[in-house]
């Protein structure tokens, strides 16, 4: 037999590697960004094209290199920044592992332009599939430019893993953003197909906050800081009232490296405790330094995750200083205590409730008026005469994700749908201006009308998309929106989508846009939220789901433009909301899965009182 095993070449043995450092084009952007961080620069240009599938281009005013490191950065473990194992254990750089450079240079055309101050000429190399096509002399200012182009033209099954353009531009942003908070003294830009998206010149970190997540935060946020000889933490954490629903705006570094720490999120949430709801999340931005040697930064290729010395301490310290600066800016629910004592203060609630009080109130117009307007919407069997309803079958309302059962219900509720014939009346309440309680002979719905609806809206955008166009109402007073640059990124990948489910949105100047019409049929009351809260939900879903981008977008618009909890709504709305709802492929469920409706039967409630 002969013997089997062999070497992999060079540039196969990098392509493979380079699989761990770089796997979209925002990987691409780190490496770089992190280089130019790293060789001292104080002016940091970012360029891209095509979500960084065509072009990812960093250029630098840093160190330059010479001509022999010119060439010898692209090699595998090839770096200036650590000599030795302990060394890992000072370090103060950016980078350190020598290959991302090699990396890049296996799965994509780079070309590299440096120059050193004492140089005279600078070194141009052009390099593809981790071999040196062209080396010349060049002139360029001091520092270094690296452009690379399509990523994984000479892998395909790689290239054809990137995602649509909007969700690989999402990822070059966070990025980049990543980089730039963690450096605010630098100046920092990024041009998006020609376009100049952001330009951050340098200063505090505060203004690099306000310039990266938005002026909105300006007097909404408060500082940070605490020092000690093992850490010192410092940085700024959102007012208890700026918590959003989605987790966008968090941010730890360590040492300036962003990382990603479960646990450490879990410090600063304890911090805030009851300030926020438990389905909030506060925006943060926090700097946690400590002596290298108390963390390990190469536990992961793209050092995004970290193993501190001890956890526990870092925790107890940064819970600590979040509650601290909470408290200082006296952020705690003081005003509530106020508020209480004054209502404590009241003749009314001082004075005892009495028989005599009791009938003054009882005999007032006000309280006939109400409990008589209940009175008429009690529920009276005459009005609920429709046998047919009481044909479905209950099976069918659970397991609403299985086809068979989303067929059965289905069936069965064509001719529910029938029933709801505006002209025919059906006693139907409204009940916690939430749910509405639709009563026939053998049991009653309890229908959630923003669940409903949204079950309601997506069904409709899914055929909007799929060829037959919503009918859009113009805007009497088009309503302008301005988002930061990262939304408007996002934004601009969607427009397409979005004008098909019915929305006319046209640029309007840098970051801004004018909404000139909406879906027609959805709650457009306040277009302008509904349309930030769409990114807001979209970077929430392609975060945490693996859905693709329509159906992120497709769901996102659903739940916004969907009639919220809390509104009344008139028979006539009521009778509408449900021959919509049950004229729908999937009446049982919100396309995320959560009940449009429950089911309550007689013959469960007549067990339940003992008869
Ligand atoms: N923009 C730049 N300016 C000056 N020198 C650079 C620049 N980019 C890279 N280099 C040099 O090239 C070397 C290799 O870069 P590369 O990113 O591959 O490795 P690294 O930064 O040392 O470690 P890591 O792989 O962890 O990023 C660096 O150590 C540095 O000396
Ligand atoms: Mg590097």
């Amino acid at each position: 037999m002969p013997d089997r095993i062999s070497l992999l070449p060079d540039n196969i043995a990098n392509q493979i590697a380079a699989g761990e450092v770089i796997q979209r084009p925002a990987s691409a952007v780190k490496e770089l960004l992190e280089n130019a961080v790293d060789a001292g620069a104080t002016e940091i240009k970012l360029f891209i094209n095509d979500a960084g599938k065509a072009l990812v281009q960093v250029t630098d005013n840093g160190s330059g290199m010479s001509e022999t490191d010119a060439r010898m950065c692209f090699e595998r473990h090839a770096t200036s920044k650590i000599k030795n194992i302990d060394d890992l254990f000072h370090i103060r750089t950016m980078g350190f592992r020598g290959e991302a450079l090699a990396s890049i240079a296996a799965v994509a055309q780079v070309e590299l332009r440096t120059k050193r101050d004492t140089d005279e000429t600078a070194t141009c190399i052009e390099i593809e599939n981790s071999a040196v096509l062209k080396q010349s002399p060049v002139a360029a200012p001091t520092g270094t430019s690296i452009a690379m182009k399509n990523l994984f033209f000479n892998v395909p099954a790689r290239r054809n893993f990137l995602k649509s353009n909007a969700a690989e531009m999402r990822h070059v942003i966070d990025e980049f953003m990543r980089v730039a908070l963690a450096f605010p003294e630098i100046f920092f830009s990024l041009t998006n197909n020609g376009q100049e998206v952001f330009h951050l010149e340098g200063g505090s970190l505060k203004g690099r906050i306000l310039q990266l997540l938005g002026t909105y935060y300006n007097a909404k946020v408060v500082s940070v800081k605490e020092e000690t000889d093992y850490l010192n933490v410092y940085g700024f954490v959102g007012k208890p009232e700026t918590a959003k629903r989605t987790r966008g705006d968090q941010y730890f570094f360590v040492n300036n490296r962003f990382i990603k720490s479960a646990y450490l999120n879990h410090a600063v949430m304890n911090a805030y405790q009851s300030m926020i709801g438990s389905d909030s999340f506060p925006m943060y931005v926090l700097f946690i330094d400590l002596n290298p040697e108390q963390v390990d930064v190469n536990v992961h290729p793209t050092k995004q995750e970290i193993k501190f010395e001890d956890e526990k301490i870092v925790y107890a310290f940064i819970q600590a200083a979040v509650k601290h600066a909470l408290a200082q800016f006296s952020i705690t629910p003081t005003l509530d205590f106020e508020l209480n004592a004054s209502i404590q203060g009241l003749d009314a609630i001082q004075q005892p409730f009495t028989d005599e009080k009791r009938s003054a109130t009882t005999g007032s117009t006000i309280f006939q008026t109400f409990t008589e307007a209940n009175q008429a919407h009690k529920i009276d069997p005459g009005h609920t005469e429709l046998k047919h309803w009481s044909s479905y079958d209950q099976s069918s309302l659970k397991g609403a994700s299985t086809p068979a059962a989303e067929k059965t219900s289905k069936e069965n509720f064509y001719s529910l749908s029938s029933a709801f014939a505006p002209a025919e009346a059906v006693a139907l309440i409204q009940i916690f201006s939430t749910y509405i309680l639709v009563p026939s002979a053998e049991n009653f719905l309890l229908v959630h009308q923003q669940a409903a609806h949204e079950r309601i809206i997506y069904e409709r955008l899914m055929a909007a998309v799929e060829g037959r166009p919503m009918s859009t109402q113009q805007s009497l007073f088009p309503t302008s929106l301005q988002l930061s640059p990262g939304d408007t990124a996002i934004l601009q990948e969607l427009l397409p989508d979005l004008q098909q489910m019915g929305y006319i949105i046209e640029p309007f100047g840098t970051n801004a846009f004018v909404i000139q019409g909406t879906p027609a049929d959805m709650n457009s009351s306040n277009e302008k939220e509904v349309i930030e809260k769409v990114l807001e939900q979209y970077k929430h879903f392609s975060s945490e789901l693996k859905l693709s981008k329509r159906e992120m977008l497709l769901r996102s618009v659903a739940a916004q433009g969907a009639i919220r909890s809390g509104v009344t709504l008139s028979e006539r709305e009521m009778q509408n909301l449900l021959s919509d709802l049950f004229a729908c492929a999937v009446p049982n469920s919100t396309a995320s899965g959560r009940p449009t409706y429950l089911e309550f039967k007689k013959e469960a409630l007549e067990k339940m009182f003992g008869r």
